[in-house]
């Protein structure tokens, strides 16, 4: 598996912190060089200084997924610095914080979530992909999206759910035209888990743009961290199982030499909700909703 890795480059969106930062590490221990693109300045010095440290060639730069512009920039720097992208990992993302009813929400909500989640992945898609089709040698676009809105909808994040369920079938899509054009690019959709990820993304208001400041008050989850869904969770009586951001970078690596477009771990208990879902579609039944654990 190393040996698929060693001496390729990997672009990471999003990739200072959790699921990025975890694979920056795990494909440059596997010997790629590595490009993070980010919008969290702290975060980047960090993980320059870590990545330095473990002896990973790599470059920060600072990218905004939502704007064309940079995520170009983010291409040319890493074709300067390294000649040639093998892996891209479209992994930028963010939770908007929502909670409440979602008719109370503001645009500011929906549109800071939907420019990153969604908008991310199609400017990723308009950025890299032109290069990618010019490379004659397999490579790689893994796109990631979240169980959340592409097998379910669980009813908490309604925003967050349907950029999500966007973020699906536009891999899907990307997917299946790739595979028509007879490309050797290898489409793959990464899905974080099989449990709450153990990241930044449930404090996403630490990267919140001042334009998309949030609007309305009262409606906070209360939730900026999984130690406070965990807290919560044992309020309630249950024990809220994690995942460490490592087995999902270790996950994705050992299935992307295999071209596999699922990049996921599923659990009975997912597999049980995807069902329930296809068989309530398929008989016409009133939507009941799944629960996060
Ligand atoms: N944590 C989970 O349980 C979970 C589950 C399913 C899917 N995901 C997905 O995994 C991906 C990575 O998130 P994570 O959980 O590691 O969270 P994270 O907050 O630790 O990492 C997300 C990174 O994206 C960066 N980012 C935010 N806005 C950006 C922008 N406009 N441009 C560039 N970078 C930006 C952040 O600075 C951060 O470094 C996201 O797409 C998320 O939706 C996470």
């Amino acid at each position: 598996m190393s040996d698929y890795y060693r001496g390729k480059t990997a672009v990471i969106t999003g990739g200072a912190s959790g699921v990025g930062r975890s694979l920056a590490f795990a494909l440059g221990r596997a010997g790629a060089k590595i490009v993070i693109g980010d919008v969290d300045a702290s975060a980047m010095t960090a993980i320059g200084e870590d990545l330095s440290s473990a002896g990973i060639d790599h470059q920060i730069c600072r990218c905004d997924v939502t704007d064309v512009t940079s995520l170009q920039a983010l291409l040319d720097s890493a074709l300067t610095a390294f000649e040639q992208v093998d892996f891209v990992f479209a992994n930028a993302g963010i939770g908007a914080g929502e909670a409440g009813a979602m008719w109370d929400f503001s645009d500011k909500d929906w549109q800071w979530c939907f420019n990153v989640n969604v908008w991310g992945a199609v400017n990723s898609i308009r950025v890299f992909m032109p290069y990618l089709v010019t490379r004659s040698e397999p490579t790689h676009m893994v796109i990631t999206g979240s169980g959340n809105g592409a097998y379910m909808v669980l009813p908490d994040a309604p925003i967050y759910t349907a950029s999500k369920a966007a973020v699906q079938t536009i891999t899907e899509n990307l997917h299946y035209q790739v595979q028509g054009a007879g490309l050797p690019i290898k489409v793959s959709a990464l899905f974080p888990g099989p449990h709450i990820v153990d990241t930044g993304l449930f404090n996403s208001g630490r990267v919140r743009p001042e334009e998309f400041a949030k609007e309305t008050t009262g409606n906070e989850s209360g939730i900026n961290s999984v130690d406070d869904m965990k807290r919560m969770a044992d309020e309630f009586g249950f024990e809220l199982k994690t995942t460490h951001p490592d087995e999902v970078a270790e996950m994705a690596l050992a299935k992307l030499p295999g071209g596999e477009f699922w990049l996921h771990t599923l659990t009975e208990d997912h597999e049980a909700k995807i069902r329930r879902r296809a068989d309530m579609i398929i008989n016409s039944t009133i939507p009941v909703p799944e629960s996060v654990i």
